[in-house]
């Protein structure tokens, strides 16, 4: 693969993507959304490796949002035994190749078999230091912040934290991805402009790139444009154009 373009020293540190357009893939093709969500798959598989291959520490991926219990249940059954079967079969590679699996959202409902195969990767990959694969399943940015607020004011209550505590590293501390750097970089599939209850709290000053490929044609080469367009992005977190650069300045400077 050509990565001629892409600078290796200004690689985000966590990229997060929303995996969208399975079901049209399929429809486009006259098949079942089932076979978008198994092509899908694959796509899944190229992401992961290619992060790794690029030494990005941290992919998130949302697998399966609270609101995707609501499709047909042949659809939701379908999904969760891919995942159960990809869990099983990506395992072994993940253990070789330095890669943790953590996963987010709402564990408790998933089917028991897939909650005990997707605990077994945990297990088995938690010592791993390569790079951290997040699975967000079952997950609501809504429903994150407000459990966040619940265990805050539980601790409040117990007197573990005054109020006045309470900043924003603390909050992001007790948010599902916990001690994860916020995402750098956010790619949604599919063309749609929004955010879909993923992360809400985690991306004020994330850059985000949406493109029209359907998430089953998202593979190496779409993954690379994405990342060279980020590199291609000028990120100021609020500041004017010559505060970063002066800081950038100062930063090379060694002082
Ligand atoms: C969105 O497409 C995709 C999903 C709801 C599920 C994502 C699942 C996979 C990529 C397959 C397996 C995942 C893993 C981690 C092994 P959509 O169905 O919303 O597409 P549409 O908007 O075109 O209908």
């Amino acid at each position: 693969m050509n990565l001629n373009g892409l600078d290796k020293s200004r690689l985000p540190r966590h990229v997060a993507i929303i995996m969208d357009g399975n079901g049209r893939w399929a429809r486009l093709r006259g098949k079942s959304r089932i076979e978008g969500h198994r092509r899908g798959r694959a796509s899944v598989r190229a992401v992961v490796e290619l992060s790794r291959r690029l030494g990005i520490p941290c992919l998130s991926l949302y697998a399966f949002s609270t609101e995707n219990w609501l499709r047909p249940k042949d659809e939701v059954h379908a999904l969760m035994s891919l995942l159960e079967h990809y869990l099983e079969a990506e395992q072994p590679k993940m253990v070789r190749h330095g890669i943790r699996l953590m996963a987010i959202g709402e564990k408790e409902r998933l089917p028991p078999a897939v909650l005990r195969t997707l605990e077994h990767a945990e297990r088995a990959t938690r010592d791993n230091m390569g790079m951290t694969v997040l699975l967000a399943l079952s997950y609501s940015g809504r429903n994150d912040i407000v459990k966040m607020v619940q265990t805050m004011a539980r601790k409040v209550q117990e007197g573990t934290y005054k109020v006045e505590d309470i900043d924003e590293a603390m909050v992001s501390a007790h948010m599902e991805t916990g001690s994860i750097p916020d995402p750098d970089l956010l790619i949604r599939t599919s063309g749609e402009m929004r955010i879909s209850n993923f992360y809400l709290w985690q991306i004020p000053y994330t850059e985000i790139y949406v493109t029209p490929t359907l998430w089953p044609d998202f593979r190496e080469r779409e993954y690379l444009q994405a990342l060279l367009e980020y590199q291609r992005r000028h990120r100021r977190f609020g500041r004017t154009d010559e505060q970063v650069n002066q800081s950038l300045h100062t930063a090379k400077g060694g002082r």
